[in-house]
């Protein structure tokens, strides 16, 4: 059987073969504990120093400032929950935004019953929040921002430079989870001004289960998981060495290989546009038609549901949906909603999203499988 065109690349990605590549010694022989002081912990220690130095290298911040952790959601924890409780003494408020990942929204949630309040910033009908905004949602006892850099769903990337002017003009913290930027667009600490940043190692082509937090020197959020050394004693529990190996490679092919893959993703994603938009009618964009990431393409199809689209296409495409449809009652994304796509739109929303291993000749076969699908949805 062949395998469907996989076109969800912002739901995770393959490992790179370098990647696999540089990871497999430390699946075999060099399988030592970085904290040994004897001959076999000497590699591992050294590769998990290495891997510091090459996320460091991407983010250009310095190795200190990189701390490993499982992956998005915990290094968006670990900011969040670090810093409002390490700043509780000073207040107890946090500005978000409406269309931030579970990662972020649930965390901040889960903060409310410890007392802190959230205000989440509403987007415009491009999912992009305006830095004005959060400027006026700013209070004298905010103590974090936390805006992400691009948005999964839809691609939109916020103006995280301005907003984070900002938050530090009045001495608030700025965390960014940048899970889904990263290796897409630059994504540089010190040009986007934040003092915390959220890596994922699956979005760029390393392993599940494996992640990474910038801290900017000088900043102390309340250590997260207690235990051992490790990390700096920030976060601890034994390195997950060949993850961590694997991220440092895959932050390193991300950096050299940035310029190329983004053209190269822009252009296929376009190419899919464009072919679905010439040959299926009543179809809108979703998302900021510039400010976006250049391989996610979010699709509305106006009329049809996208659980029945995505049934009708599931040997053949992989892609994701935007809404879910139960017994007769539509569950938009949270993302949609904000953005006020209207439901007869929203209801049919699939998120198609590219990746460096993808080709045009997946690229027009897919168009070919969505045009015949639609058609027989809607002739139906
Ligand atoms: C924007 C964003 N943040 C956080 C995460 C969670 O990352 P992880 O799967 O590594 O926990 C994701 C994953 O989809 C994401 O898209």
């Amino acid at each position: 059987m062949t395998r469907p065109i996989y076109l969800d690349y912002n739901g995770t990605t393959p490992l790179d073969p370098e990647v696999l590549d540089a990871m497999l010694p430390f699946l075999g022989d060099e399988f030592g504990n970085p904290s040994s002081s004897h001959w076999y912990g000497i590699r591992p220690k050294q590769a998990v120093e290495a891997a510091r130095r090459q996320v460091a290298g991407l983010l250009g911040c310095l190795p200190e400032e990189v701390f490993f952790t499982s992956g998005g959601t915990e290094s968006n924890n670990h900011a969040i929950k670090g810093m409002a409780r390490a700043l509780r003494f000073k207040g107890s408020h946090i500005v978000t935004s409406a269309v931030e990942h579970p990662a972020v929204l649930e965390v901040c949630t889960c903060l409310q019953a410890e007392g802190f309040e959230t205000t989440r910033v509403a987007v415009d009908d491009w999912g992009m929040v305006d830095p004005g905004r959060v400027e006026r949602a700013l209070r004298p006892d905010t103590v974090l921002v936390t805006i992400m850099h691009a948005n999964n769903e839809v691609g939109t990337v916020q103006p995280v430079a301005s907003i984070a002017e900002a938050a530090r003009a009045r001495g608030i913290a700025m965390h960014t989870d940048a899970a889904q930027s990263l290796g897409k667009v630059p994504v540089e600490v010190s040009t986007l001004g934040v003092d915390l940043l959220s890596v994922a190692g699956h979005k760029i082509y390393a392993p599940k289960g494996v992640g990474a937090l910038y801290v900017r020197t000088g900043l102390a959020p309340e250590k997260f998981c207690h235990g051992a050394g490790q990390e700096g004693g920030w976060r601890a529990g034994t390195e997950n060495v060949a993850g961590i190996v694997g991220l440092g490679k895959a932050c390193e092919i991300a950096a050299r290989d940035l310029a190329s893959a983004m053209a190269h993703m822009r252009e296929l994603r376009n190419r899919l546009h464009e072919g679905i938009t010439s040959r299926v009618p009543d179809v809108r964009l979703n998302g900021h038609p510039e400010h976006r990431l250049p391989n996610t393409l979010s699709l509305s199809f106006r009329g049809i549901e996208a659980n029945r689209l995505l049934e009708e296409i599931g040997l053949k495409v992989a892609a994701s949906a935007g809404a879910a449809c139960h017994a007769g009652s539509v569950a938009v994304s949270h993302v949609l909603e904000a953005m006020r796509v209207p439901v007869e739109w929203a209801k049919g929303t699939l998120r198609f999203t590219v990746g460096r291993m993808t080709t045009k000749a997946e690229i027009d076969r897919a168009v070919d499988v969505m045009a015949a699908a639609v058609a027989g949805l809607r002739a139906a």
